[in-house]
């Protein structure tokens, strides 16, 4: 069935019920599907090979159920979580708004997940060796309780431990607006005790750790991110989790508390992205997500300085082969513009 027609039904339901119904759904791909290979849209970012720079941004798959079937609908790579040490709950439901009108999404989940342990487990039975098939990140994060407590960093070092032989690439992310104080990570300090305890939790290993900041932000914490970045050698800053600003919108829903996604996203990402690529040069690969749902915006954001992209609001409304369809869109215009290869376009607007 097309998505067109599965659409109207899937909307009406309640938006966290549809979800899991999606994932029920994608549990069914098979897991040997051929990895999406494509010489003009490969492209090696952090030392890891990606087949194309489509990827599926975290929250969708946060518990490690189906990421690593997510390239038989074109994905590059996939990354799952945010997982935090301990299983939680999340915020009281509803939590998940789809704001139609708008293109967009409000949620206000505050990391509910099984824990990483039960992830860890889950992901062992399909993933060993890393580097074995499908490109896998893993985001982590801190409890609830945690970060209330101010001991927010130790479960990173607790999510870098048990994930690192799992994935490949780590996501730290200090930037869900649902996790009361998550956010006060990023300022220049507490990035620097942060970032200094993750790079040496990795001992001697060496995945590539990426990290994952809020559109939310003034030019003086761009300037200190980008120096704390540097400073701790990690290996990529993706750009951005979802706002706490509300441009003008038109749904009922507009009002909801959480982190909006989705359309009204894609300039003030765009902008950000662009803030810290004229900071940063080629010093830093950088991920563009947000508000990204057709070739063009994916082109825009990779010629802004985006050395890959992420997605995930926008399949909610266009549906389960947009990846797919980007990435066709994306070779059409690498063609038109005479680029040979994906990591030729990076920056070059910039
Ligand atoms: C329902 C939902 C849950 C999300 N959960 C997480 C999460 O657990 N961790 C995270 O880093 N980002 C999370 N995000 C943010 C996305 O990864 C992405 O950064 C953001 O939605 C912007 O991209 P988009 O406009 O393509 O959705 C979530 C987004 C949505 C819509």
């Amino acid at each position: 069935m097309s998505y067109r027609l599965l659409r109207p039904l899937l909307f009406a339901l309640d938006a966290e019920r549809a979800h899991h119904l999606s994932i029920a759904a994608l549990r069914l791909l098979p897991t040997r599907a051929a990895l999406p290979q494509d010489p003009m849209l490969e492209s090696s970012v952090a030392g890891i090979r990606f087949p194309n720079p489509v990827g599926l941004a975290a929250g969708y798959d946060k518990d490690g159920r189906i990421a690593h079937k997510m390239h038989g609908l074109g994905f590059g790579f996939a990354e799952l979580g945010t997982l935090t040490p301990l299983a939680q709950p999340g915020n009281p439901q509803p939590r998940l708004f789809r704001l139609v009108a708008d293109r967009a999404v409000i949620n206000r989940f505050g990391f509910n997940n099984g824990g990483q342990g039960a992830a860890a487990d889950r992901i062992a039975r399909y993933r060993r060796p890393k580097g074995d098939g499908p490109i896998i990140g893993v985001n982590i994060g801190a409890n609830k309780d945690a970060t209330a407590a101010g001991r927010g960093i130790a479960d990173y070092v607790t999510g870098v431990r048990v994930m690192t032989p799992l994935a490949d690439y780590l996501t730290v992310n200090i930037s869900s607006p649902n996790t009361p104080g998550l956010r006060a990570l990023q300022g220049r300090a507490a990035l620097d005790d942060l970032l200094g305890a993750v790079m040496a939790a990795r001992g001697g290993d060496t995945t590539p750790v990426f990290l994952k900041v809020a559109p939310d932000l003034e030019p003086v914490d761009v300037q200190d991110i980008a120096a704390a970045c540097l400073d701790h050698r990690v290996d990529a800053l993706i750009v951005s989790n979802t706002t706490i600003t509300r441009p003008a919108l038109r749904s009922p829903h507009a009002g909801e508390a959480g982190g909006l996604s989705g359309a009204p996203l894609t300039d003030l990402s765009h902008q950000r992205l662009t803030d810290f690529r004229r900071l940063l040069g080629t010093q830093l690969p950088l991920i563009g997500v947000g508000g990204i749902a057709t070739a063009e915006q994916a082109y825009a954001r990779i010629r802004a300085g985006a050395s890959l992209v992420q997605l995930y609001s926008a399949m909610v409304y266009e549906g389960p082969y947009l990846a797919k369809r980007i990435n066709a869109g994306l070779k059409r215009l690498l063609q038109r513009d005479g680029i040979a290869n994906v990591a030729q376009a990076v920056g070059i607007d910039a």
